[in-house]
């Protein structure tokens, strides 16, 4: 089924069935895999197959009932303590996008509220929230774009930095929605989008999106980004989030820190878009979200072929904070908060 951009769905749940779009094989093929045990969707969200904070939480809850389904004739009691362990075992698959833990804790104390259903009921129930997920999902994506819409202006020069799209959501992305929505709008602009080694989620996902929206869009590899902006090309940065600090720190793609810093220097505005299931109030600062690690090879190849020498000591840390006294704005569904940040976003969500 196509979305309102014309691009596959990200991800499907279809009469009891579960099939996400492949993103590892984008954008050179379009494969839609269909997901049949746990173990499976574990692996997916591990291998970025889905990814994305927003994606990877609906993900984990259509994970969860699709590890249910076989579980039905257990007793209350161990179908929900079923319930608890694949939860914790999903949640391992990525630590630092903390919509996945939110979206599985969710799941899990909307089974233990139910009071006492019948088995086949709870299934049906986690299986009614899970959709209920993905369909909110789709309308944060949209209010974000109506938020940040009237931040795009005609003739600007915007940069993005990693995937925050229709791929790494539900429909209209995070920081690819007020593109999005501009663009119908009729207002002319130009996006710059970073490659974002090493996993290129700029050149290969966020191009092949903007492309097929029909947006004017230029890859650049992440090392230009500071010389564009020296030439005046940027106007204004809007990046996704993977998780927000009750400080107002983000994680976000590793690169992101470099960016922000660059439009600081520049005086570029820099924007951070993401609905309120990115924010974790139980995460005091930037300094206790916990980075993910991937393996060396994702730095020592570039593709399949091996670009550094044999035995390299390597880093590969997938995510990095920018402190939040360099986010000009938080662009959320319910509007745009600014600094201060910590006090701003506790008077916008305290409800
Ligand atoms: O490792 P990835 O590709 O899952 O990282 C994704 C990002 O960093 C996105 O910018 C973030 O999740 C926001 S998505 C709306």
């Amino acid at each position: 089924m196509l979305n309102s951009l014309n691009l596959p769905e990200t991800l499907t749940w279809k009469a009891g069935e579960f099939y996400l779009l492949d993103q590892t094989q984008l954008p050179l093929a379009t494969v839609i895999e269909k997901q049949e045990t746990l173990e499976q969707v574990w692996d997916s969200i591990k291998r970025l197959k889905v990814r994305g904070a927003p994606a990877i939480g609906v993900a984990g809850a259509y994970g969860l009932v699709l590890g249910l389904q076989g579980k039905t004739d257990l007793d209350r009691p161990r179908f929900l303590a079923e319930l608890e362990r694949q939860a914790a075992y999903l949640d391992s698959a990525r630590p630092t996008a903390v919509n996945l833990h939110w979206a599985l804790t969710r799941m899990v104390e909307k089974a233990n509220a139910l009071g006492d259903l019948p088995v086949a009921d709870l299934y049906s129930q986690l299986e009614a929230e899970a959709i209920q997920i993905h369909t909110e999902d789709r309308q944060l994506c949209r209010q974000i774009g109506e938020q940040g819409q009237g931040l795009i202006q005609p003739q600007m020069g915007v940069l993005t930095h990693c995937n925050a799209g229709s791929l790494a959501t539900s429909e209209l992305g995070t920081a690819l929605a007020p593109l999005y929505l501009a663009h119908q709008g009729g207002v002319p602009f130009k996006v710059y989008a970073d490659e974002t080694r090493p996993l290129l989620q700029g050149a290969r996902l966020t191009t092949w999106e903007l492309q097929q929206a029909g947006i004017d869009v230029t890859l650049i590899c992440d090392n230009m980004a500071a010389h564009l902006m020296s030439q005046g090309l940027i106007n204004l940065v809007i990046v996704g989030t993977d998780r927000v600090a009750a400080n107002g720190d983000v994680a976000n793609k590793i690169g992101t820190l470099g960016v922000a810093i660059l439009a600081h220097y520049f005086k570029i505005p820099f924007y951070v878009a993401c609905p309120y299931s990115t924010i974790d109030f139980h995460t005091p600062d930037g300094q206790a979200i916990v980075i993910e690690e991937r393996g060396e090879e994702e730095v020592t190849h570039f593709g399949l072929k091996r670009t550094a020498p044999e035995g390299m000591a390597v880093r590969n840390p997938a995510f990095d904070v920018t402190p939040h006294h360099l986010v000009t704005g938080l662009i959320t569904e319910r509007g745009i908060i600014r600094s201060p940040l910590a006090t701003n976003l506790q008077q916008m969500y305290a409800s």
